[in-house]
């Protein structure tokens, strides 16, 4: 395991970006929507540095089968909340190929929020296959497989307080 982000360096990043979130919605009441289940550790590190007022639902979506290897996308569980007038803050691990935000901001989209913004832990923009650029990004990071923080590969790794690009891809 090839630590890339330290549990410090995450806190770290989290605390300026909540920063940024209460700024930008001064005050606001915001639903906070982790898309399940990579975004559970970022979303409970996150919601904990926001002083605004907030409601947590969740959507679970598929798209990867097993491993590494993409998958299609399929809408496991959806959200439990009117989301019609609300602001909503999707919050995800990764913004890989972009597919499952793409389709996830559509069907919120639909729903006549008062604004649908986007939060990922990481970024891997050389990847991107669809038109999408999430409005926060802890950090940007290359072409590699990672787990840990929430992340996992074949459901492993999640519990990782780190970021880590696996060392040798599974077989
Ligand atoms: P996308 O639809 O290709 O953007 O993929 C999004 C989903 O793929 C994420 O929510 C993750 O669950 C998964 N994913 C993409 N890259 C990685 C990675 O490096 N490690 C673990 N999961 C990943
Ligand atoms: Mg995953």
């Amino acid at each position: 395991m090839n630590i890339i982000l330290t549990a410090d360096r995450i806190r770290e990043r989290l605390a300026e970006i909540a920063a940024q979130i209460e700024a930008d919605y001064a005050g606001q009441e915001v639903l906070c929507v982790g898309v399940l289940k990579g975004c559970f550790v970022v979303l409970a590190d996150l919601i904990r540095q926001l002083e605004l007022p907030l409601e947590v639902d969740f959507i679970a979506v598929s798209s990867y089968g097993h491993g590494q290897a993409p998958g299609e996308f399929k809408l496991l569980s959806d959200v439990r909340s009117d989301i019609a007038g609300r602001n909503v803050l999707l919050v995800e691990d990764i913004c890989d190929t972009g597919h499952s935000l793409r389709a996830i901001m559509d069907i919120l989209a639909s729903r006549a929020p008062r604004s649908l913004r986007v939060c990922v832990l990481l970024d891997k923009p050389s990847r991107r296959q669809v038109c999408i650029a999430p409005d926060y990004v802890g950090f940007e990071i290359p072409d590699v497989f990672v787990v840990g923080y929430g992340l996992d590969c074949a459901e492993r790794y999640r519990n990782l307080p780190y970021v880590a690009a696996l060392a040798a891809p599974p077989g």
